[in-house]
């Protein structure tokens, strides 16, 4: 019995060394401790010892049971591991290779860096203003008192003292106390207001424009705008401007254009009217510069604001604002 014995262990050996699949694995389990394995029908055999023979027996035969268990469990970590290892290191030449996609710019900040492009050919130069402001640049200096009603229409967020900018005209403020006429800048960037519909949102995008100099008349306004409006429309677009009202410009006037979609016949995008509304412009009131120190005696100006995602939606043909910040990429990968 003990040379069988060695003998099962040496063929277990023999087989567990050369194997190296799973299945061949459950194989060798299943031919030594399996039902009809070689361990267990010996294990049965032991009934029919003597009790002499089973107390030699038996102890050697449970180790070798114990052994082989133990080994094959060895064996299957092993094999795993290797498996798991293999799958790592694979490297398949024939398999078509994985294309990395470019992203691009919003449309939104595509059309923002149209606009800037077409007013730094007419010599404005960029600056940008904190989007935290307080009371005093967004209202007060733009000639905006505390109970003005004109805040009625930019109501915004406030924190204790501190507003998040309802415009870009709070910059005209901050060029005008950091440097002296003459100047010419348009600032870019994002406002906020307490709105939201499928014209407004929370958060949108203006560019502001400020030119001062001797002499600046409403007839350089107008120059500007007609120029701009025609670079972004084409020189056939239809423009007008209206009389209107903003606390910080006079006179003022609101800019429209010829309806993009129905070319003046009326149509839904232009509430049956055939203009758009753009932006809006004005002469800088002599009271915005008595708060920066400029002599309006020797200095004269026009500023104008204009919104970037309205600009945007004429442009795209898009009637919902709000899809521009849904970051749907189905939406993005258009433009
Ligand atoms: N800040 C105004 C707004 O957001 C737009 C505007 C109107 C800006 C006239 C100007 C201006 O500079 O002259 O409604």
């Amino acid at each position: 019995m003990t040379d069988t014995l060695q003998d099962i262990r040496t063929d277990f050996e023999t087989r567990l060394e050369t194997l190296d699949r799973e299945e061949d694995l459950r194989q060798v389990k299943a031919d030594f401790i399996g039902k009809k394995g070689r361990v267990t029908l010996m294990m049965k055999e032991l009934k029919s010892l003597t009790p002499e023979e089973k107390r030699q027996a038996g102890p050697a035969l449970n180790q070798l049971k114990n052994h082989i268990e133990s080994a094959l469990q060895e064996k299957a970590h092993e094999l795993k591991s290797r498996a798991s290892k293999n799958r790592a290191g694979a490297f398949d030449l024939t398999l078509p290779g994985r294309k990395s996609t470019t992203g691009h710019l919003h449309p939104v900040t595509q059309v923002m860096e149209e606009l800037i492009g077409i007013f730094s050919g007419m010599g404005f130069n960029v600056e940008e203003g904190p989007q935290i402001e307080s009371d005093y640049y967004n209202f007060e200096a733009l000639n905006i008192p505390k109970d003005h009603p004109a805040r009625d229409m930019q109501d915004t967020f406030y924190i204790g003292d501190k507003v998040l900018r309802t415009h870009t005209s709070p910059v005209q403020i901050h060029v005008m106390e950091r440097q002296p006429p003459p100047l010419r800048i348009i600032a870019p960037g994002k406002v906020y207001r307490c709105d939201s519909d499928v014209s407004h949102t929370p958060m949108f995008h203006q560019i502001e424009g400020l030119m001062v100099d001797h002499n600046v008349k409403f007839s350089d306004l107008k120059g500007v705008i007609e120029t701009f409006l025609k670079e972004v429309f084409g020189a056939n677009v239809k423009v007008r401007f209206r009389p209107s009202f903003f606390p910080f410009t006079c006179p003022s006037a609101e800019v429209d254009i010829q309806c993009v979609m129905c070319t003046g016949s009326g149509c839904r995008t232009c509430g049956q009217t055939g203009w758009l509304e753009i932006l809006g412009a004005g002469m800088v009131d002599p009271a915005v510069f008595g708060f920066v120190d400029y002599d309006p005696e020797e200095w004269s100006g026009f500023a104008f604001g204009l919104g970037i995602e309205r600009i945007a939606m004429l442009k795209f043909g898009i009637n919902d604002i709000r899809l521009y910040f849904e970051n749907d990429i189905r939406f993005l990968h258009q433009f």
